[in-house]
């Protein structure tokens, strides 16, 4: 029986004020927006898009290192393996129609997330952070960071907080630009909304990736089970479960143009209609859900894989022949950036029938979140990606492309992922 609670809301809001608003029971905390990869014409941004390809290639990288050594590879999913670093400047943009020029990293991938501000310290200081469901660690910006990649970001520094405690080990992950995300580890009290969480472990880093930098977020702050730490402590969540500064294990997200929001504790009921679709969480570090099918129209072209909903991507990602399969269905499609998965459609029939299911309802992909824009006036390119991220031979991966049709819920407690129809 899952508890209906109205313990806090995080409001995803496009509004540029930085303070928490407190509005009944709840605190209200203004959220920038996810801009994928479609720019103010419509036009694809490819460029970007790669960048993304890089980031989930190494941020997955990790989490089966992590996976491995917190659990053993015996709970890798079937064909799971740990991939080599993805290089940014090695990968393919080939069929980037030169219609602009190619950006620096520093300038790329800007409000690729969904963020809010959380408090480090006492007093607190302030830190805009990306609220990612595919992976399991809190790191920011530490004062020791001089590099250009953290010049205007805020910076956690230990001499202006009195419940910091410096902890032994490190926090690495490297990226595919020959730098690292990587620094002490460190306790302090963190605090979400008013959910305060004590000795809470996160890595100050010294050193960030330029696929951080010229980002208006400062870190991120990792929602996934706690075999996925590299810090190998629980995470912020957990924390606040086994702290009791959450009564219910169950966050929920709605990700929409506006009203958006992250809500810690519960499900918001005001934000969708019917009854949530559980399904039990399969694998051991991801919110992972068996027995899925992706339909087009009333066709399962796909069925029986496993699936990770991962708020920190747009992009959906499936094995590649899989998703070659896929696009069979998808009248006048074609292979649009072979080493990257992208694929290319007539944009006079974006798709408004592709839909996930897992033996229950189908959920339906809007053609607005299938369409990542337009790379010539008539070819435009699709949410669904083939890659193999080193997840499984059988396994996607849902970003945001996925998430923002449905409320998403995430329950530690019933150890189970459910999605319902939004209001
Ligand atoms: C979008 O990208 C296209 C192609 O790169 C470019 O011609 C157009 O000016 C861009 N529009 C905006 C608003 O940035
Ligand atoms: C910054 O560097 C100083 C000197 O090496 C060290 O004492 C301090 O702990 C570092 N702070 C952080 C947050 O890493
Ligand atoms: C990434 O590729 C560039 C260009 O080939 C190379 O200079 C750089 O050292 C590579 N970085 C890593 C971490 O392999
Ligand atoms: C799905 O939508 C596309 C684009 O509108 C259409 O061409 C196709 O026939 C539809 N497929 C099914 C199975 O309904």
């Amino acid at each position: 029986m899952f508890v209906q609670s109205t313990l806090i809301t995080l409001a995803l809001v496009l509004s540029a004020s930085a303070s928490p608003v407190a509005e009944g029971l709840g605190t209200r905390i203004p959220f920038e927006k996810r801009e994928g990869f479609t720019n103010g014409s419509g036009w694809f941004d490819h460029d970007r898009a790669v960048a993304q390809v890089v980031r989930d290639r190494n941020k997955h990288r990790n989490n089966m290192i992590n996976l491995e050594h917190n659990m053993g590879r015996n709970n890798f999913n079937e064909g799971a393996h740990i991939r080599p670093v993805a290089n940014y400047s090695q990968m393919d943009k080939s069929s980037h129609k030169g219609k602009r020029q190619a950006e620096s990293l520093t300038d790329e991938g800007g409000d690729q997330y969904w963020a809010g501000n959380i408090q480090i310290g006492t007093p607190g200081k302030k830190f805009y952070i990306d609220f990612d469901t595919g992976s399991a660690d809190l790191w920011v910006p530490s004062v020791n960071c001089t590099s250009s990649y953290c010049s205007g970001k805020n910076k956690y520094d230990p001499s202006t907080t009195s419940t910091d405690s410096r902890k032994s080990g490190s926090f690495s992950i490297s990226y595919g630009d020959g730098s690292k995300v990587s620094g002490p580890v460190y306790t302090d009290t963190v605090a979400v909304a008013g959910i305060t969480v004590k000795n809470q472990y996160f890595s100050p880093v010294n050193t960030l990736s330029s696929m951080f930098g010229g980002e208006a977020m400062d870190g991120i702050l990792g929602l996934a089970f706690p075999s996925l730490s590299n810090l190998r402590q629980p995470p912020f969540f957990n924390s606040a479960k086994s702290q009791g500064a959450v009564k219910n294990g169950v966050f929920a997200f709605k990700l929409a143009k506006t009203g958006s929001e992250l809500y810690l504790g519960g499900t918001d009921t005001s934000l969708y209609t019917g009854a949530i679709e559980y399904h039990s969480v399969t694998g051991s570090g991801f919110w992972q859900v068996a027995g899925a099918s992706l339909n087009v129209g009333t066709k399962a072209v796909q069925s029986n894989f496993q699936t990770i909903i991962d708020s920190g991507t747009t992009i959906i990602y499936g094995p590649p022949s899989q998703v070659k399969t896929f696009y069979q269905s998808i009248p006048g499609s074609k292979v649009y950036d072979s080493s990257n998965g992208f694929y290319s459609f007539p944009c006079s029939s974006v798709p408004s029938n592709v839909s996930f299911s897992w033996g229950g309802k189908k959920w339906t992909i809007s053609a607005a979140n299938f369409n990542f824009g337009r790379v010539s006036s008539t070819t435009c390119i699709g949410a669904i990606a083939g890659q193999d991220l080193g997840l499984g031979t059988n396994t996607w991966l849902l970003g945001d492309s996925f998430m923002k049709n449905v409320y998403s819920v995430f329950s530690f407690d019933q150890n189970s992922v459910g999605f319902a129809t939004l209001k």
